[in-house]
């Protein structure tokens, strides 16, 4: 069975976008990319160098030099990938807590936006890639054969991040969550450009009540449908 070449998978915070890209990737032989590990370096980096993150011009400068690498795997400490920003290892700095408060004001700049979207584009048009973020679907590859945005409540994908940190020995506070993970919806979804919103053609799937598996499952079944939909129509034409 062919296999769509590009598989676009957005939604909100925690959602589950990156367990699922990562099992399709794994499942279909493509390669796994996770746009916001991106977002998040430029914003970790930003910090490090005391960057005013409100000043546009400067943060969006950053992102145009600072180069971001995703590796395999150096270390078995739970990670799927390396992160490297200018060759500095950051996989893990990057889920921090200022860097989650500040990632989305940095992101919505339009300079760091384009910097950062023109090498995903780049990447994406390779094809045989599973590629997760807020706009993968409606600006980064609208082209893509296979859209999902994938949702849930804000409730239950709080409690998944909670979990996720409480599994890494991770202080985690649910009430503190839950409002942090809705500050950065608002913020994604009300941005000017780019902002988090399911593409026309994207499939909706809400993963409340669903484990990883289920949605795994779910979604195999619907790219492989939508294949051979796909094929049907190719040959009729
Ligand atoms: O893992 P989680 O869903 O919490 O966040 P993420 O996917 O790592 O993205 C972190 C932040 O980067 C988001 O809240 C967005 O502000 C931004 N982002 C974006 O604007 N566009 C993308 N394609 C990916 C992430």
């Amino acid at each position: 069975m062919t296999i769509p070449e590009t598989i676009a998978i957005d939604g909100p915070a925690a959602s589950g976008k990156s367990t699922l890209g990562k099992r399709l990737a794994d499942a279909f032989g493509y390669l796994f990319f996770d746009t916001g590990v991106m977002y998040r370096a430029i914003t970790l980096v930003a910090g490090q160098k005391e960057l005013d993150l409100r000043d546009e011009a400067g943060v969006s400068a950053l992102a145009e030099n600072t180069e971001i690498d995703v590796q395999n795997p150096s270390r078995e400490d739970g990670r799927n990938c390396d992160i490297l920003a200018d060759g500095q290892d950051v996989t893990w700095q990057i889920r921090r807590p200022e860097v989650e408060a500040n990632v989305s004001l940095v992101s919505s700049y339009q300079g760091v936006r384009q910097a950062l979207t023109e090498q995903q584009r780049r990447i994406g048009l390779r094809g045989r890639v599973v590629m997760v973020g807020r706009d993968i679907g409606t600006v980064v590859l609208p082209e893509a054969q296979v859209k999902i945005y994938l949702d849930a409540s804000a409730e239950e994908r709080a409690r998944r991040r909670c979990l996720e940190l409480t599994l890494r020995g991770e202080p985690a506070c649910y009430e503190e969550i839950l409002a942090a993970m809705r500050e950065r919806d608002r913020f994604d979804s009300t941005r000017q450009i780019a902002p988090l919103r399911p593409a026309e053609d994207a499939i909706i799937l809400n993963s409340d009540g669903m484990d990883a598996d289920q949605v795994f499952e779910n979604t195999k079944i619907i790219v492989e449908t939508r294949l051979s939909a796909d094929h049907i129509t190719d040959e009729r034409s």
